[in-house]
Order: structure tokens, then C-alpha cells, then sequence
């Protein structure tokens, strides 16, 4: 796989090489370089005693992995404070309302959870699909997390009836197209925008998709951003797997060409297990 990767790569090169010799506009680039992405969602656990041991004991590994932590909204400062000026983890929110501020009982804003620290959002999560979020309303989210300066995290995902009957491309597809309608790819940043497969069947269950499944519904993604916007685009942006994503199947997982990281609900609450998934994802995205 590896070595494939790296003969793909030399040719691409070398063809670029040739026509930049020969004054020609190249028409095919160098693959685009996304930086893997390692994203906690701590969903409804935690508390601040907690919070700050993770923040004492977690190792962030030495390289180039990005490590965001998502906790709930009210450990936001604790976490912030608990890592520090220095830090190298970012942090993130589980959910936004797509007002910026205003009535509206027991919710957070972009801007407030960007002032309290979050630079990432989730957008989508099948818990909150689950409670009632649709598409409409997820539309509206991404915009508001971008109004923010908040990078999303658009989650997608098939349930198990849809996976047996066949019809995961299709739910992959329309949650895509829905999320992003009446969108160009100018007004959206490729850097600044995550996407993260997660089968339903998967989350929370110990019943990871193989590698091969996620490396397929990923690289569908992927194709359908390319067709929605254009292949320039859709090369930049990172791509995420997650549902019972953990140490022992991080590398497999991330070995994919086209996974840039994992989304890790369970196996993100213990700051050493955590650790080795993000040197796992170091280990597996490093160039030889
Ligand atoms: P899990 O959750 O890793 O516990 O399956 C993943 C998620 O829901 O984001």
C-alpha cells in the first residue's frame, strides 16, 4: 500500500516535473498534504476533576498530528485552563445553535463557545440527528459555526437497516448534498472544514467498520465534494472515520489513503489510551 502510494507519487511528480520543463500549465498537481486530525468527543461525560488529570497526563505526540478535544460545553474553561497557554491540543464543541445569541434556553452560540475557547465544532453527530436535528437544521449549524470562525465537523453516517439494504452511498450522499445545498465551494474554506464518516452501527457498539468499508464510504465522500465543488477542493479537505474507533484499530483504520484521522467517542476519555491513538496516527501518516 505504502509503497504504491509512494511509486504514485513519484510518477505525479515527475510528470509535473516534465511539463513545467517543457513550459506547460500543469493540469495535475502533487497530492494535496492534509494534516491528520485526531478529534475527541467526550459527549456527556467528564467532570472538571477529571478534565484537569486528562490535561496533566495526556501526551500530545511530537510531529504533525492535530489533536482537537471536544468536551461538554461547561468544561470548556476548566479544559482550557487545565492545558494551558502552550498547548498544542485545540478544542472543540459538541454542538452549536445557529443563532449567534439570543432566547433561546440551555443552548451556546458560535461566538460564545469560540470565546470560551473552541476552535472546532461538531455539526451533526448522529446522537443529536437521533433528537431530532435535520438536514435544514444542519445547514444552518455549518454556516453559523463558519459565521463563528469556527471550523465544522460535519458528521455523516448510515444507519444498520440502510447498510444491509444497500443504501449507505445513498444516505452518504443526500446527508452531503443537504448539508451543503446552495453552497459554492468559494464561500468554504477546504482547510477549514472537516468531514467524519460515522456508521451508526458503529458508534458506541465495539463494532468497528472495517478498513476497507471506511476507506470506501470515505473516498465516496470525497468524490461527491469533487462533484459538488470541484477536485481542487475536495483534495484539501480532511476526512475522518469514526465508531468504536481505538488503539487497536487506529493504524489500520488510518492506513487508508483517503481517512485523514478518526472522530473517537469511548476510547477518548482515558488520556492514555488516547495517546496511543494519536501516536498510532502519527505512526501511520508519517512520510518515509
Ligand atoms: P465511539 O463514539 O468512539 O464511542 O463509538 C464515536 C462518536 O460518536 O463520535
Amino acid at each position: 500500500m505504502d509503497e504504491l502510494r509512494d511509486r504514485v507519487r513519484r510518477v505525479v511528480r515527475q510528470v509535473i516535473m516534465e511539463m513545467v520543463a517543457r513550459g506547460d500549465e500543469p493540469v495535475v498537481d502533487e497530492p494535496a498534504v492534509r494534516r491528520p486530525l485526531l478529534i475527541a468527543n467526550w459527549k456527556m461525560h467528564m467532570n472538571a476533576a477529571s478534565t484537569r488529570d486528562f490535561a496533566r497526563r495526556f501526551e500530545a505526540p511530537p510531529g504533525g498530528v492535530e489533536v482537537v478535544v471536544c468536551p461538554p460545553c461547561v468544561l470548556l474553561p476548566v479544559l482550557a485552563d487545565a492545558l494551558g497557554a502552550g498547548t498544542q491540543v485545540r478544542l472543540g464543541a459538541q454542538d452549536l445553535h445557529p443563532a449567534p445569541q439570543g432566547a433561546h434556553t440551555g443552548e451556546h452560540g458560535g461566538p460564545m463557545l469560540r470565546d470560551a475557547g473552541a476552535r472546532y465544532v461538531l455539526v451533526g453527530h448522529s446522537e443529536r440527528r437521533r433528537a431530532g436535528e435535520d438536514d435544514a437544521l444542519i445547514r444552518d449549524k455549518l454556516l453559523a459555526a463558519e459565521a463563528a470562525g469556527l471550523v465544522p465537523v460535519l458528521c455523516v453516517g448510515e444507519g444498520e437497516a440502510e447498510r444491509s439494504a444497500g443504501a449507505t452511498m445513498r444516505v452518504l450522499r443526500g446527508q452531503l448534498t443537504a448539508a451543503l445545498a446552495g453552497r459554492g465551494a468559494v464561500q468554504l474554506d477546504p482547510a477549514a472544514f472537516v468531514i467524519a464518516y460515522e456508521p451508526l452501527w458503529a458508534i458506541g457498539t465495539g463494532r468497528t467498520a472495517s478498513a476497507a468499508e471506511a476507506q470506501e464510504a470515505v473516498a465516496f465522500l470525497r468524490e461527491r465534494l469533487a462533484e459538488l465543488f470541484s477536485w481542487g477542493f475536495a483534495r484539501r479537505v480532511r476526512m475522518l472515520y469514526g465508531g468504536s474507533a481505538g488503539p487497536d484499530n487506529a493504524v489500520k483504520l488510518t492506513a487508508m489513503a483517503d481517512i485523514d484521522g478518526l472522530l473517537v467517542g469511548g476510547a477518548s476519555l482515558d488520556p492514555d489510551t488516547f495517546g496511543r491513538m494519536a501516536s498510532a496516527l502519527a505512526g501511520s501518516k508519517e512520510e518515509p
